[in-house]
């Protein structure tokens, strides 16, 4: 079992996407996927409504996930872990313990722009149309992880 998971700020936009989207594309019983925040503001809330919407306008349902904080042991837990921007993926590896534990981390949008360190824009403070383009970048970003795991 290949274990993935997905990091942002809140653990309530983007890595909820990531999550639903990557887990619908591949085998449940070969690779499983979670999600992660690097900050506690939301922990135990579902996804935002925006983030359900897109999700749900493109056939995934993500309204049963909770948000909950990045720990350390998720090193231990994860065979790759991918950071949706820059920020979150200092801050992940400031708690690496280890090389190891650094090279589980990961730009996601490297997978489909490689070496370009990209990030996913936070569509929180913006309207919907930053949650399609979200969507967008982490279903193309998706793809090409589902070809090589
Ligand atoms: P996320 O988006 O990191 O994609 O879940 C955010 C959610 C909440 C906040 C910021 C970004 N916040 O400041 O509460």
């Amino acid at each position: 079992m290949k274990k993935v998971l997905m990091v942002c700020l809140g653990n309530i936009c983007r890595s909820p996407l990531a999550e639903g989207i990557l887990q619908s594309k591949v085998d449940a019983n070969t690779v499983s996927v979670d999600s992660a925040g690097t900050a506690a503001y939301h922990v135990g809330n579902k996804p935002d409504e925006r983030s359900i919407a897109v999700a749900k306008k493109y056939g995934l349902n993500i309204k049963n996930q909770r948000a909950r904080k990045f720990v350390v042991k998720d090193f231990d837990e994860f065979d790759i872990i991918y950071a949706m921007d820059e920020n979150n993926y200092q801050n992940i590896l400031m708690l690496a313990r280890n090389e190891e534990d650094e090279q589980k981390v990961k730009m996601i949008l490297n997978e489909s722009n490689p070496n370009k360190n990209l990030s996913v824009p936070d569509p929180y403070y913006g309207g919907n149309q930053g949650f399609e383009n979200v969507y967008k970048m982490l279903d193309e970003a998706c793809n090409f992880i589902t070809k090589k795991i």
